[in-house]
């Protein structure tokens, strides 16, 4: 048997003990009871091993933004493969991650134009973090070190990341967390907000908040606010119309650096590169990770505002000026796989297109208003989220059902946050493709009514 033929071979058998994987953010016992199983992929679908098309609604996990397995891509990685398997980012470096990164830096807003890269979005959110830290420190202003996130957000799971994370789950099993942090309240209120296509009109004023917490703690103390311009992982909260703005007048106001994490955001999924462009706001960092190279390859990273890096370029040249990096920082592989991406993106136009189709994604959606047991949607770019009564035996249980029901029955994979249900398709999804996947989320939502 070729080598080739052995690999297939070990794709297609179904595993025979699904014990030692400990599956992350999963029901493990339920899933090994009985799995939801995925061996290939393309395009806007993926295939069981018993070759079932389920249609992707979410991207994998919010990266796939080019769809699956895309020729192009699939070839940049085989190629930079055979040529250059590793190079160490540690005092060497390799062609493909600086082109990867003026790519970057040419797409980002202002003057964002230097790139550390990462393998994940966590690690993207650490580096922002520490960043901002020793910027501070540098700067001779040690003593700014408080951290601001905000109830509801995510920033993935590294401990800087749960500390300035507002999700109760992701950190109540976690100990003390970093010391110094606060945080500023949600933007959501679904009294005033219910059913809102875009940003909704209110919720501007929630950003004072910063006031308050620079008024206790003061300026002095405080290094840097981090958010997602829009929240994702809770349950997808778009900012409220000029929340941002005012987020960004506050910082300025009092010397705090403001960092959006893009992980979700960024690359397409709101119909710009990056949603800070969108909503004409300039953040002094922006992390990113996953639809940089659409989840082919873990990479992510972090866009710093050159006087950021130009504070830490300073010394004898032999020093380091920065002591943080991770061994795959700007892997070959990674940084080959998001320039075919980012290639795609533009010969496709697929944030254009995004863009294009956003109202009647945006409608499409909002014909879902009226099922039974929705409360709410909420939908911008080529996102939405459903929030469905939570029946009374428990809290979750009911999106879990449409999940696992979409998957077996319906041929659609959905993401769920408790008994919210997000929809985040590639960016690469057909007209005929948006009607199909609210055909399959009704019938899903018909399903545990
Ligand atoms: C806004 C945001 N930040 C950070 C992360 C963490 O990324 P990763 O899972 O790659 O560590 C995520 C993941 O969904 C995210 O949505």
């Amino acid at each position: 048997m070729s080598l080739a033929q052995d690999h297939q071979t070990r794709r297609d058998l179904s595993p025979n003990d699904l014990e030692a994987w400990w599956l992350p953010f999963t029901a493990n016992r339920a899933f090994k009871k009985n799995p939801r199983m995925i061996s290939r992929a393309k395009d806007m679908h993926y295939i069981t091993p018993d070759g079932k098309q389920i249609l992707d609604a979410v991207a994998g996990l919010w990266c796939c933004n080019a769809g699956h397995n895309r020729q192009p891509i699939v070839e940049a990685i085989q190629q930079q493969a055979a040529e250059l398997d590793f190079s160490p980012a540690f005092q060497f470096g390799h062609p493909t991650a600086f082109a990867l990164a003026s790519r970057i830096a040419a797409m980002a807003p202002a003057d964002l134009d230097h790139v550390f890269f990462s393998n994940s979005g966590s690690e993207a959110v650490d580096t922002a973090l520490k960043i901002a830290l020793a910027y501070w420190n540098v700067r001779g202003q040690g003593q700014k070190t408080r951290l601001i996130g905000r109830e509801r957000g995510y920033h993935g799971v590294g401990f800087g990341g749960i500390s300035v994370g507002g999700i109760v789950n992701n950190r109540k099993f976690f100990g003390g967390l970093l010391t110094g942090v606060d945080h500023m309240p949600h933007t959501y209120n679904r009294q005033e907000q219910a059913f809102t296509k875009g940003e909704p009109e209110w919720g501007a004023h929630l950003a004072d908040d910063l006031e308050r917490i620079v008024t206790l703690h003061d300026a002095s103390t405080i290094a840097a606010v981090i958010i997602e311009p829009m929240a994702g992982s809770t349950g997808v909260l778009p900012p409220p119309k000029g929340y941002l703005k005012r987020i960004r007048e506050i910082c300025d106001k009092h010397g705090i650096l403001l960092i959006f994490d893009e992980v979700i955001s960024g690359f397409g999924r709101l119909g710009h590169a990056f949603a800070a462009e969108r909503f004409g706001v300039t953040p002094d960092m922006i992390c990113f990770a996953k639809a940089v190279n659409s989840g082919t390859v873990p990479m992510g990273g972090v866009i710093a505002r050159k006087g950021i890096y130009d504070t830490f370029m300073k010394g004898p040249d032999h020093a380091i000026e920065l002591f943080h990096g991770y061994t795959y920082s700007g892997h070959p592989l990674a940084a080959a796989a998001a320039l075919a991406t980012l290639d795609l993106y533009r010969d496709e136009k697929l944030f254009e297109r995004t863009k294009a189709v956003e109202s009647r994604w945006m409608d499409a959606v909002m014909g879902l208003k009226g099922l039974p047991n929705v409360l709410d949607i909420r939908t911008i770019g080529l996102v939405a989220a459903i929030d469905l009564a939570s029946i009374p035996d428990g809290v979750g249980r009911r999106a879990y059902e449409a999940m696992d029901v979409g998957f077996r029955e319906h041929g659609i994979m959905l993401r769920i946050t408790a008994d919210t249900i997000a929809l985040t398709p590639p960016l690469i999804i057909s007209d005929n493709q948006i009607d199909e996947l609210i055909e399959k989320v009704k019938k899903c939502i018909l399903a545990v009514a």
